[in-house]
């Protein structure tokens, strides 16, 4: 397992003050950016534009979740933008590998995600073109969801997986991450946490992030 990670979301961020949300969290490993295209999920967020400009504004990388339609497209033209992690969702993509290698090419590393309802199993070989596998905790699209039990034991499996590869390959989990639930998580194998409204909802962002490091650390060490 890689080293814990922690990547609030600004989707529950003021949307009006993005520069300053940015930097509210210099404790942060990433910002989770999410973009949504009112196709794949219900809801519009932001887009390429808004992206390039926060690559300036953010002082660390963005980690780009790509809830969209035809990310075969798309994807790719927001590593150009200098994303450091461009993610995907498999349900939308119609050739993964050639769209993580496309990502790659662009610079930024390669995610793919998966609903809480899609199995693992079927990409198990896809793992060595991929630097993160995403499983959402929530459905796709709303932050603020109560986190999903029922994907637990995907996260189990998916760990597994990826020490059986044996490559680095890490392991984010996306919805409903708080300190109520990232314990949970860090000891099913997760190693990177996005946290939206459990960091931006709180009083100082910072030490939310913070703490919900701390909570992961100790979770992942008890288990190892
Ligand atoms: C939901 C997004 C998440 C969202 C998480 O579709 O992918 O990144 O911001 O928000 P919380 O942490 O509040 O569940
Ligand atoms: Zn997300």
């Amino acid at each position: 397992m890689g080293s814990i990670q922690i990547s609030p979301s600004i989707l529950s961020a003021d949307f009006a003050r993005l520069a300053a949300e940015v930097n509210a969290v210099p404790s942060a490993d990433w910002i989770h950016v999410d973009v949504m295209d009112n196709h794949f999920v219900p809801n519009l967020t932001l887009g390429l534009p808004v992206v390039e400009s926060l690559v300036k504004a953010s002082p660390r990388p963005l980690d780009c979740h790509l809830m969209i339609e035809e990310p075969d497209r798309w994807a790719p033209g927001f590593a150009e933008a200098g994303a450091g992690s461009v993610t995907f969702h498999v349900e939308a993509a119609a050739a993964p590998i050639r769209l993580a290698r496309a990502i790659r090419t662009a610079g930024a590393r390669a995610g793919m995600a998966l609903k809480p309802a899609t199995p693992i199993e079927p990409y198990e070989d896809l793992l060595s073109e991929l630097d993160m596998v995403l499983l959402m905790t929530v459905e796709p699209g709303f932050g603020g969801q109560r986190f999903l039990d029922v994907v637990l034991p995907k996260i189990r499996r998916t760990r597994d997986m990826i020490d059986r590869h044996g490559g680095v390959v890490w392991l984010q989990i996306d919805g409903g991450v708080s300190a109520e639930t990232i314990e949970r998580c860090a000891a099913a194998g997760a190693d990177v946490f996005v946290a939206g409204s459990a960091v931006y909802g709180a009083q100082d962002p910072d030490a939310a992030v913070q703490a919900l490091r701390e909570q992961a650390e100790s979770a992942a060490a008890r288990v190892a």
